[in-house]
């Protein structure tokens, strides 16, 4: 009888509606309630989920620690339990309903840290939790004012992405998750501080600052940056801030970012988050730029004076869809924020400089893949876009095949079905998903029902997704200034010639390309024939510099003091893409003994997350 009911069912609905789009509607929106399994949370999230935070906490320069109390709503689904992630942190005391409970720390785990569980009750609603952030907390970098630009006053960031806001917030770590949150932020009086919400402008004396984080975020998008800086505005809706020494020529590097907003919402709709500011931080910042909504978090190493390094902002822009507005569910899903990333961040370039450029950018993605191609040769799966993390710290398994391979892999289906009808899906999977999160397995699906299957069109999706290497279809790359660069490159090695006239209106881009392709029988002298031309050695935009260290090191040429040169460098900046290139370049010349000599003085100016990557490099410990 339930047979013939549910036959009967399946008819009409064959009848009535399109019964494949109805079964799938409802699949999508069952799983985008339950929350999958990761491995990088102890949070149940299905049993308990918090979905806003009240941060009440004060800052203490001089103790280095932050403390407070920390208030979450909860969604309670029966649960006698609230298990948050907690890692180096000193949990002081729980309360359910503002009542005190008892609560119980688990095991520390190397990665992971320790599952904080609350008792509860199935009717609770509010937990708090008071608690202090330790010495060995790793989400923040307590700096001196000696490694701030003006040097008279203490800076304070923090970096969540991606499981380290539990080490200064017990939170349910898990990127699936979104909060709204409010916080009330006690700073030494005279300092400024700000948030990943809504901002202020100027300082406030007594040094209380409160916020509001309306737009729900997942909890590695928390973020805080207390110190001596300002804000300028560059339109109604995007600003920077930065120390005021470095303030004027920031809001000039960065005075393209209302277009840039503007370039980024003609492709894939309104922009979420109402305002778009980057707060430039001190050099030992340990990444380019982190997307944290609202405000971006950037290095001082892409002010270069002449907006050369600026598609950082245009990416981290991008992150404000492909990231903060559509989630990866887990890390292993990482590719859907990064190379969805980088193919906008392209796109935004190419809105404003044009194809030439956003060629010059795609071709050295291109070049930086390979590179990545190469360094896993013996570790194929870590190529597959769809990454397997379990049992790994996800800072290590996030390398740049995310990004460059993903990148490519959007670029060539571009290229296979059109510009127009890859837009209009993209803006389509944008607004569907918004303040959601997404699964690589959900992303495919999706894409073989509107964009795939509608238009006939075959694709190998899987193969990129879950093969190693780069399928055979890939979108083939070309820019012809970079041809012109390999020409002169190739003439120099012959000659000991350069045309210097031709070099004079080389962009950033250009110098990059042809340091990095120095074939490997270039020697001392061509180094020195150039260095005495160009002066590459003190090169003012860091991408030139790095590279040109890179190459230098490579090559053993020491000239024009360059060591001391390349020294300073690594004691000054932190950011890990640099410092580990350089570093790397260090170990395959054999030349590992002078790497830690620079390492023992540097390692202690840089985030923890540099320390990690550096330490297993170099083979370092205390
Ligand atoms: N979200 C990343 C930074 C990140 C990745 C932090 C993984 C922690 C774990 C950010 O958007 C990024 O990709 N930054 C790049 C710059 C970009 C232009 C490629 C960086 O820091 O170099
Ligand atoms: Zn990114």
């Amino acid at each position: 009888m339930k047979l013939v009911v549910q036959s009967l069912l399946i008819i009409g609905c064959l009848i009535l509606f399109n019964c494949k789009e109805e079964q799938t509607s409802k699949a999508l929106s069952e799983d985008t309630i339950a929350y999958v399994d990761e491995p990088h949370s102890f949070a149940k999230p299905n049993e308990a989920a918090i979905t806003h935070l009240d941060l009440e906490i004060s800052v203490d320069f001089d103790r280095s620690v932050i403390s407070g109390t920390a208030t979450y709503t909860i969604d309670n689904k029966n649960s006698e339990t609230l298990v948050l992630d907690s890692k180096f942190l000193s949990i002081k005391e729980a309360k359910a309903d503002g009542v005190k409970t008892s609560f119980k720390l688990g095991e520390h785990h190397e990665q992971l840290g320790q599952a904080l569980g609350i008792d509860i009750k199935p009717t609770t609603r509010t937990v708090s939790i008071t608690y202090e952030t330790t010495s060995q907390t790793e989400a923040l970098q307590w700096l001196s004012p000696q490694q701030t630009a003006d040097k008279t006053n203490p800076f304070l960031f923090t970096q969540g992405q991606a499981i380290l806001t539990r080490t200064w917030i017990p939170i349910q770590d898990s990127p699936q998750l979104r909060i709204t949150y409010n916080a009330k932020v006690k700073v030494p009086p005279g300092l400024m501080a700000v948030m990943s919400a809504e901002n202020p402008k100027e300082r406030i004396k007594d040094g209380l600052y409160s916020f509001n984080m309306a737009q729900p975020i997942s909890p590695y998008l928390m973020a805080l940056a207390v110190g001596d800086f300002d804000y300028k505005a560059v339109s109604s809706r995007t600003g920077v801030y930065a120390e005021p020494s470095l303030l004027d020529k920031v809001q000039n590097e960065f005075s393209d970012m209302e277009k840039m907003v503007a370039a980024a919402e003609a492709l894939y709709g309104t922009y979420a988050w109402d305002q778009f500011d980057v707060i430039v931080l001190p050099p030992s910042f340990p990444f380019g730029g982190m997307e944290n909504p609202r405000l971006t978090f950037a290095t001082p190493t892409v002010v270069a004076g002449d907006k050369s390094l600026t598609s950082l902002i245009a990416h981290e822009l991008a992150h404000s869809w492909s990231g903060n507005l559509v989630t990866n569910a887990t890390w292993n899903d990482f590719w859907l924020n990064e190379g969805f990333t980088v193919y906008f961040e392209m796109r935004i370039m190419e809105a404003l400089y044009g194809k030439d450029r956003a060629n010059m950018l795609a071709l050295i993605s291109r070049q930086d893949l390979e590179e990545e191609l190469e360094g896993f040769k013996n570790n194929p799966e870590a190529t597959m876009l769809k990454l397997d993390l379990e049992g790994k710290n996800p800072d290590d398994g996030m390398n740049s095949i995310a990004y460059d391979k993903g990148y490519l892999f959007l670029r060539t289906l571009e290229e296979t079905v059109g510009r127009d009808r890859f837009d209009n899906f993209l803006k389509n999977y944008f607004t569907t998903h918004a303040f959601k999160t997404m699964t690589t397995e959900r992303f495919v699906n999706y894409l073989n029902e509107h964009l795939l299957e509608p238009n006939a069109i075959n694709f190998n999706t899987n193969e990129w997704i879950y093969n190693s290497g780069i399928p055979e279809n890939q979108s083939i790359i070309r820019s012809d200034k970079f041809s012109a660069v390999e020409g002169l490159l190739e003439t120099f090695i012959k000659t000991n010639a350069i045309d210097a006239e031709i070099t004079q209106d080389w962009t950033p881009q250009e110098w990059v390309h042809f340091i990095r392709n120095f074939p490997i029988e270039m020697t001392i002298e061509q180094f020195a024939a150039l260095d005495n031309t160009f002066n590459l050695t003190n090169s003012t935009n860091s991408y030139i510099a790095m590279v040109w260290y890179e190459q230098s090191v490579k090559h053993n040429y020491r000239g024009n003091d360059i060591d001391n040169t390349i020294t300073e460098f690594l004691n000054r900046v932190g950011r890990r893409w640099y410092v580990s290139t350089i570093f790397k370049a260090f170990k395959n010349a054999d030349r590992v003994d002078e790497a830690l000599e620079i390492y023992k003085k540097s390692r202690s100016n840089y985030h923890s997350v540099t320390v990690n990557t550096i330490d297993a490099m170099l083979g370092y410990s205390e």
